[in-house]
C-alpha cells in the first residue's frame, strides 16, 4: 500500500509545455536554440498560462541524437549556454511560478561520455561491466538477433577489445548495464545533482529498454506484422530488450529519490497499452511518478476510438493516479499535420479537459504543421524506412512571426525555418480567433474550475456517433464537454438542467450563453459547458 496523498503539490494541477531547446529560441545567433533564449521567452509562457516545461536534453553531448547522446550529465552544452544560465532559467522560472522538469537519459551514454571511453578501454577496465558486452556466438555473429530502435542491428563490434556492445539505439548510444550496482549508485548522483540545482522534475527517457533479459535470448518474429511495411525492428515482439521485470526496482527507486528530496515529479517514457500502464503506476511506493499515456498518438480522429482508449485508462486507475495525456512530442508528428488542421481545436480541448496533466509540444499551440525539409538540410539518422516521416519533420525552429527566419534566429538556423503565415506567436496572440488563443483560454479554464482540476471523468453516449461525450464533476459541480469529430453539423439533447457556454472551439459563440435542452454544434466544434 503507498501512503495515502495528503498535500496537494504542483504537479496535482499543472499543465506542462516541452521546449526542444535546440529549436525554440536562439539568443546569440548561432542558429541553435539556447538557455537565454528560452529564458526570454518565459513571459510568453507565463502570459499562455502554462505551470511547468520540460526541456529535452540540454547536456554536453556530440548531438547525434540531439542531446540524447550524453557525454557529461553533470554540465550544460556550450552550444545551450552554461550551468549559471541554468540558474538563472531556474530562478527565472520559479519567479513565474513556472517548474522546470529535465530530461534524465538513463538507458545510454554518448558513445563519447568518458565512462564509454574507460569502458572499452580493455575487457578488464572497471568500468566494462558499466555497459553490455558480450563475445559473438560461435559462428562469429553478433551476440543475438536484436535490433536498434534507430535501425540496424543493436550489437556494435570493438575491434581493438574483441567484444561486441549492446545499443538498442544507435551506435553512438552505448547502452549503460543497470544490473551493475554503481551504474545505479552514480545515476542516482546526478538525479540528486540536478535536484539540489533546484529541478522540479525528470522525464525519464527510454525506460522501458533499461534492462535486458539476463539471458539475451533472441527475439521472436512478431507473426502480426506485415513486413516490409514497417521499420524492421517493428517486426519483432522486444520480450526479451524490452519492459523486463527487474525495471521495477529501477523505476522504484526513481520515485524513492525523488520523495526523499521534494516535491519532485517523475515522467517515464513508455509506449504501453492501459494494463502495463497500470503496471508502472503500481511498482513505485510514491504517487510521484507516472508513465506517458501515449495511446491516443495512433488513433484514427474517430469519436469511438478515442472514447475506447480514453474510458479503458480512465476506469483501470485509482482516482490518485495522475494521468499523463500527450497528443504529441518530438519523435512523433506534429498534430496538425497528423489529425488534420480543421481538427487542432477540438484536439486541444479534448487534452485540456481530460483528468490529470497535459503536455503540450512547443508549436502546438499555434497549429505548426510537418515541415517539408529537403533531403541535404534533413539531421536526424534514425531510419524513417517505410515511414516517409523523419523526426526533424517536428522539429523546426518555433514560429515567432513571419519574419526573417520566424524570428527564431539572426543566424542560419540548424534546422530550415518554416514561414507559414499566419501560423506564428506575433500574427496568434492578439487574435481572438486564433488557435493560440484558444490554448490560453482553455489552459485558464484547465487550471481554475475545480471540476477540470481534481473532478471525476465519466463518458455517455449521444446521439451520434460523431459525438464524445464526458462529464467532469466534482461533489456538488459538473461540465459537460462535447466533441464533434466530423465535418457535420450535429443536434443533441442536453441531460436535464441549464447550462452556460464556458468555451467553445467555434469563437462565434459567445462564453457564458444559457442554452437547455438543446446544443447545435458547428462542424469540427467542441465545447465545455458548465452546469448552472
Ligand atoms: C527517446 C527520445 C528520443 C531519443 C531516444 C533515445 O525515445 O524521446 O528522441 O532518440 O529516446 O534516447
Amino acid at each position: 500500500m503507498k501512503p495515502e496523498k495528503k498535500d496537494i503539490l504542483w504537479y496535482d494541477n499543472a499543465v506542462i509545455y516541452q521546449i526542444y531547446p535546440l529549436s525554440f529560441k536562439d539568443s546569440n545567433g548561432d542558429g541553435f536554440g539556447d538557455i537565454k533564449g528560452i529564458i526570454e521567452k518565459l513571459d510568453y509562457l507565463e502570459w499562455l498560462g502554462i505551470t511547468a516545461v520540460w526541456l529535452t536534453p540540454i547536456y554536453p553531448s556530440p548531438l547525434k541524437d540531439f542531446g540524447y547522446d550524453i557525454s557529461d550529465y553533470n554540465n550544460i552544452d556550450s552550444r545551450f549556454g552554461t550551468l549559471e544560465d541554468f540558474d538563472e532559467l531556474i530562478k527565472q522560472a520559479h519567479l513565474r511560478n513556472i517548474k522546470i522538469i529535465v530530461d534524465f537519459v538513463t538507458n545510454h551514454t554518448s558513445s563519447e561520455h568518458p565512462w564509454f571511453l574507460e569502458s572499452k578501454s580493455s575487457k578488464d577496465n572497471p568500468k566494462r561491466d558499466w555497459y553490455v558486452w558480450k563475445d559473438a556466438t560461435e559462428a562469429g555473429t553478433p551476440p543475438n538477433n536484436w535490433l536498434a530502435v534507430s535501425g540496424g542491428p543493436a550489437w556494435n563490434y570493438d575491434q581493438p577489445s574483441g567484444q561486441y556492445y549492446l545499443h538498442q539505439f544507435l551506435a553512438e548510444q552505448p547502452d549503460l548495464n543497470w544490473r551493475n550496482p554503481q551504474v545505479r549508485e552514480v545515476m542516482k548522483e546526478v538525479m540528486i545533482f540536478w535536484i539540489n540545482r533546484g529541478v522540479d522534475g525528470f522525464r525519464i527517457d527510454a525506460v522501458s529498454h533499461m534492462i535486458e533479459d539476463a539471458e539475451f535470448r533472441n527475439e521472436p518474429f512478431d507473426p502480426a506484422s506485415r513486413l516490409l511495411s514497417k521499420p524492421e525492428y517493428d517486426n519483432f515482439l522486444h520480450l526479451y530488450s524490452k519492459n523486463r521485470p527487474e525495471l521495477n526496482e529501477v523505476v522504484a527507486m526513481f520515485s524513492e529519490i525523488a520523495h526523499a528530496y521534494k516535491d519532485i515529479f517523475i515522467v517515464s517514457e513508455v509506449y504501453l497499452g492501459p494494463e502495463d500502464l497500470l503496471h508502472f503506476y503500481r511498482i513505485c511506493p510514491y504517487h510521484n511518478q507516472a508513465p506517458f499515456n501515449f495511446n491516443l498518438v495512433n488513433l484514427p480522429w474517430d469519436a469511438e476510438s478515442y472514447r475506447a482508449a480514453i474510458d479503458v485508462y480512465e476506469k483501470i486507475l485509482d482516482p490518485e493516479d495522475m494521468r499523463v495525456y500527450a497528443l504529441g512530442n518530438h519523435d512523433l508528428p506534429r498534430l496538425a499535420s497528423r489529425i488534420g488542421k480543421e481538427h487542432t481545436r477540438a484536439a486541444a480541448l479534448l487534452l485540456l479537459t481530460l483528468p490529470g496533466m497535459p503536455f503540450i509540444y512547443y508549436g502546438e499551440e499555434i497549429g505548426m504543421e510537418n515541415s517539408s525539409i529537403s533531403k541535404e538540410n534533413l539531421r536526424d539518422t534514425f531510419t524513417h524506412e517505410n515511414s516517409g516521416f523523419t523526426r526533424d519533420q517536428s522539429r523546426t525552429p518555433m514560429q515567432w512571426s513571419a519574419g526573417t527566419q520566424a524570428d527564431f534566429t539572426t543566424g542560419t538556423p540548424w534546422l530550415p525555418s518554416t514561414i507559414s503565415p499566419p501560423i506564428n506567436v506575433a500574427s496568434e496572440k492578439n487574435d481572438p480567433a486564433s488557435l493560440l488563443t484558444l490554448y490560453k483560454n482553455l489552459i485558464n479554464a484547465k487550471l481554475s474550475l475545480p471540476e477540470l482540476q481534481g473532478g471525476s471523468y465519466v463518458s455517455f453516449s449521444t446521439e451520434s456517433k460523431n459525438i464524445l461525450g464526458y462529464v467532469r464533476s466534482t461533489s456538488t459541480s459538473r461540465c459537460l464537454i462535447y466533441i464533434n469529430f466530423s465535418g457535420e453539423m450535429q443536434k443533441i439533447n442536453l441531460p436535464k438542467g441549464t447550462y452556460k457556454i464556458y468555451i467553445s472551439t467555434d469563437f462565434q459563440k459567445e462564453s457564458g450563453e444559457k442554452i437547455k435542452h438543446e446544443l447545435i454544434l458547428s462542424p469540427h466544434e467542441a465545447i465545455l459547458l458548465q452546469e448552472n
